[in-house]
């Protein structure tokens, strides 16, 4: 018998059920007398929020580095990188004596105007899985747990605590569900929090489908599943639905009844034992490594300045980047003092040290003079005096830096953004500067995707820099003055307005629910089905250098088993250093069910020096091809052509190369009494088996339902294609032999008798 088996067994009732739910707000429950310690989990996820006091949960934390959040970190589209912060954050940890790191998070960007987003990677399942798994892989590999999180469909902030998201099942696996599994089958956390929210109807805390059925048992989750703080509502049905742990504690109440729950044999005790022992495997792992007592915190603020100049996005550019040689320069706007570099909630960190944009621009500055102008507040208010200050203040200069970053009226954890736009202040200041600075550079700071009408135009450059860390003004100086070659691109579409948004017509949802119409038709994959032009698009950022894309290669033909190798030349063709993402997408020619128009598959960072080039493989396996089939209720693939898209972003491709996959799968057939007649003629099998029936039919009705004298003038396969063949035989029961049912149900049985 193993130790944990030994300890299971040793354990009383009572101290079972209360390793189940926290000591505290950031804490287990330790077992002295058998030697069970308790561990300490903190925020998370781009920087520890350690609180001194464990009974708190918003008190000020401790000091710990402030990394970029995951906006920013996704479009540095570099999981090296993302992984290199994992390691950082976990050397915090061990410093802090944190045993999990609550992070990071695999939710989809299903609006942008979810408060949240800035906490989250993208709107697609294969880069936000790839971050997450990076950032868990660095975190892990150092002997510090991490907690993926917030499984799943936490995509509003709006009613989280209590909105069902209603999604039907192929949209949940290929979309919502899919970062998820990339990082768990990947990285394999220590721990997932599930979500507040609801999931078609049951709460994620209690989802015994999502919890075991799907992370546990078919994904081979080993770990242990954590409530998000206060998501449980039922401990013994959440226990019973796959929920480990749950926080914060203490709940005497609960522990009462989780007692109760299986003296009176209403849970199963061994249903308790399993989480106990999933509890204590990752206890005890905790305990493997123990980290230094310090940690470099110029390392890592030199790792965050890092993260955060991969990450800022060159969205506009005249030429005016990189400045050089000015002599006067005017910075405009709060956040160029006031650095905006992190969300509020429960991410938010307290800096080691902030750097603040002025000063850094003054460092590469050389001799320019920098003259501020505060331009806008941090409230949401008009006041025409700041926009007046700044506009002679850029009226005197030669080039107008304008910060500008939303206040956190307009995005936040706990609530959703009002709309998606700047507030009319920063664009009367924006449009006011313009008007008499024809060199003006936006540098914006926010979360998630804004709009940029009606002043995109008027300005000469835009900088994307997020929400950037405590680094961040450093990175964006940086950028600026050419001492990086800017290198993001977007993970995100920037739409040109709200209303394009692919769920605008189905948020936020009413009457407790929020309906998923738009199915998996999220970002990229719905501008790009309703052919509809977007501001910037997704895998979208420009450079300073140029890149040329040659020699793209795969083979003609694969197997879905054996997949595919991509591969392309890439060629600095620029005078500067710089860093290109390759970008693959996939498009299926043909399929039994609809599929998006192309779909990111693979993706590599390479980094080239001038006149450089590189070849970049990229390998694709069978679920780039795959689609989940709701009938199967599986993955599959079909045989046929493929597209492989190479580009530079969702819009920008570069080389388009067709290939013949076979599908190695043998699947049952799906003919049932419904199937129509096309469904009949489309598998194989059926096709065989209904030929000379079909043959008769067609005869048949022919004569009595055609175009001619004696017809009722309807195209007949037309008509009977989408008709069940039961009912199409039905119309004419006389021309045969035996009731049409029962003729049906032979023709079934001989199709499935094949397999
Ligand atoms: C958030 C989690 C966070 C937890 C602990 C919750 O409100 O949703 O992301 O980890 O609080 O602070």
């Amino acid at each position: 018998m193993n130790r944990i088996d030994n300890l299971i067994e040793q354990m009383t009732l009572e101290e079972k059920a209360a390793l189940c739910i926290g000591a505290s707000a950031w804490t287990t429950v330790e077992v002295e007398r058998l030697g069970i310690p308790s561990i300490w989990v903190s925020d998370g996820p781009h920087g520890l929020r350690k609180v001194e006091n464990e009974q708190e949960i918003t008190q000020k934390s401790v000091p710990a580095t402030c990394f970029p959040t995951a906006s920013c970190q996704a479009s540095t589209w570099n999981t090296a990188l993302i992984k290199k912060m994992g390691d950082a954050l976990a050397e915090e940890a061990h410093a802090l004596n944190v045993d999990v790191v609550l992070g990071p998070g695999a939710n989809i960007k299903r609006t942008p105007l979810c408060g949240r987003n800035f906490e989250y990677y993208s709107e697609d399942p294969v880069l936000s899985g790839e971050m997450a798994a990076s950032l868990i892989e660095g975190l892990q590999g150092k002997g510090v747990g991490a907690s993926l999180k917030h499984f799943v469909a936490n995509n509003q902030e709006y009613q989280r605590f209590s909105i069902s998201a209603e999604v039907d099942e192929r949209t949940l696996r290929e979309i919502y569900l899919r970062s998820f599994e990339i990082a768990v089958k990947k990285a394999k956390p220590w721990t997932v929090m599930c979500a507040y929210n609801k999931l078609n109807g049951d709460y994620c805390s209690e989802h015994h489908e999502l919890l075991v059925e799907i992370l546990k048992e078919e994904w081979g989750f080993e770990g242990f599943v954590v409530s998000d703080w206060g998501a449980v509502h039922d401990r013994v049905k959440a226990l019973r639905g796959g929920l480990d742990l749950e926080m914060p504690g203490p709940q005497p109440l609960r522990l009462k009844a989780l007692i109760q729950a299986v003296e009176t044999g209403e849970c199963d005790v061994k249903v308790l034992d399993e989480t106990v022992r999933r509890l204590l495997e990752i206890i005890f792992k905790s305990q493997e490594v123990s980290g230094n007592e310090t940690f470099d915190p110029d390392a890592h603020h030199k790792l965050a300045h890092e993260i955060a100049s991969e990450g800022i996005v060159l969205l506009k550019n005249d030429g005016l980047l990189p400045l050089k040689d000015q002599k006067q320069i005017a910075v405009i706007g709060h956040s160029a003092n006031e650095p905006y570099f992190q969300g509020g909630g429960s991410s938010h960190i307290n800096p080691i040290k902030l750097d603040n944009p002025l000063d850094e621009l003054q460092k590469l500055a050389g001799g320019a003079e920098l003259v501020f102008a505060q331009g806008y507040t941090d409230q949401d208010m008009l006041n025409q005096e700041l926009i007046d200050e700044a506009v002679k203040v850029a009226e005197d200069a030669e080039v107008a830096l304008l910060f500008i970053a939303l206040p956190s009226s307009k995005e936040s954890e706990g609530y959703d953004r009002p709309d998606l736009d700047l507030t009319q202040q920063q664009i009367n200041l924006i449009q006011a500067v313009a008007k008499v600075q024809a060199k003006t550079v936006v540098i914006l700071n926010s979360g998630s995707a804004i709009t940029m009408q009606p002043w995109l135009d008027q300005v000469s450059a835009v900088l994307q820099a997020w929400m950037m860390g405590q680094a961040g003004a450093g990175a964006i100086a940086d950028v600026l003055f050419g001492k990086v070659n800017p290198s993001g691109k977007l993970a995100e579409t920037f739409p040109l307005a709200l209303e394009d948004t692919p769920a605008h017509i189905n948020y936020p949802g009413e009457a407790g629910k929020v309906r998923y119409g738009e199915g998996f038709f999220v970002g990229y994959r719905y501008y790009e089905a309703k052919n509809m032009p977007v501001q910037f698009p997704f895998g979208y950022g420009l450079s300073y250098t140029s890149f040329e894309y040659s020699n793209p290669k795969v083979a003609g033909k694969f197997d879905d088993i054996d997949g595919l190798v991509v591969s392309v030349d890439v060629t600095n063709t620029g005078k500067v250093a710089g860093k290109e993402v390759v970008q693959v997408y996939v498009h299926d020619h043909q399929a039994t069910l609809t599929r998006p128009y192309k779909e990111l598959k693979g993706f590599a960072k390479v980094d080239l020096a001038p006149g450089e080039t590189k070849t970049v493989t990229i390998p694709l396996g069978f679920r780039a091809f795959a689609f989940f089939h709701p009938e199967h209720h599986t993955w599959i693939t079909e045989d046929g052509d493929f597209d492989i898209l190479i580009g530079a972003s969702s819009q920008d491709i570069r080389h388009v190369l067709t290939t013949t996959m076979t599908s190695t799968l043998k699947l049952p057939s799906l003919l049932d009494r419904e199937s129509t007649i096309k469904e009949w003629l489309l598998d194989p099998r059926g096709a065989a088996v209904i030929k000379p029936l079909f043959d008769q039919i067609q005869a048949q009705f022919a004569e009595t339902m055609g175009g001619g004298e004696e017809g009722i003038g309807l195209d007949v396969l037309a008509m009977i294609g989408d008709m069940p063949l039961a009912s199409v035989m039905m119309w004419n029961q006389s021309a045969f032999p035996k009731p049409v049912d029962q003729i049906v149900d032979e023709m079934l049985e001989q199709v499935h008798k094949q397999g």
